[in-house]
């Protein structure tokens, strides 16, 4: 039988240390000429056709004008290998720094949008504003995703899940349910 664990009381402004989606990704623009890269925990898969996903970008940041002006940018997938990048690039601004030269960086051209790829992360996700109805309310950006480049291998990368707090898990442990599935929901 599973056990039930004893709970005590939680804040709730602290919920995010439990319901943060993650993976950790790294959000590249490119606006008048300029790129810039954000670290964003705060993401959603919305829907599969349109591949939809939604996330929450401050409008302290200085990808908010960026990625509104353009209505572009691209979601790329770090792993553990560029832990201290993650946290670098989410502790400066593009506002002042260059944020791939700043962290030695690699920028690559994208196929269906202006916002570069970063070549050192396992995939990359081209995305295009699909609907800014609830940016002004919420911050809250919903992108269609219409190209993505993956890595084959490996299959299962070591992501970054972050806990609040500076302090990330690490993704690895595969569990395969497959068999228990019906075959329209895998
Ligand atoms: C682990 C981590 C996760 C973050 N997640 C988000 C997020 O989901 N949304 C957001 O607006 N900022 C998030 N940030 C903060 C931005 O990355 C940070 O403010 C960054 O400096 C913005 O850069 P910019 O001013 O060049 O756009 C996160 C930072 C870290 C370190």
């Amino acid at each position: 039988m599973t056990a039930s664990p004893a709970k005590a009381d939680f804040p709730v402004s602290q919920v995010r240390r439990y319901l943060e989606p993650g993976p950790i990704v790294l959000v590249s623009s490119r606006w008048r000429g300029r790129a810039n890269i954000m670290t964003m925990g705060w993401h959603t898969v919305m829907e599969f056709t349109p591949a939809l996903v939604g996330c929450v970008i401050s409008s302290a940041n200085h990808s908010f004008s960026m990625i509104r002006g353009s209505g572009e940018c691209v979601i790329n997938l770090p792993t553990t290998a560029l832990t201290d990048t993650v946290v670098g690039i989410g502790n400066t601004t593009g506002a002042e720094i260059d944020k791939f030269a700043h962290f030695g960086l690699t920028a690559e051209e994208a196929e269906k949008v202006g916002a570069p790829l970063i070549a050192e992360c396992h995939a990359h996700f081209e995305c295009r504003l699909h609907d800014d109805a609830l940016i002004d309310r919420y911050n809250f950006f919903i992108f269609e995703v219409v190209k993505a480049h993956v890595a084959p291998s490996p299959q299962h990368p070591e992501t970054l899940h972050y806990t609040g707090d500076g302090v990330f898990m690490v993704a690895g442990k595969i569990i395969d349910r497959r068999k228990l599935f019906r075959p329209e929901m895998l």
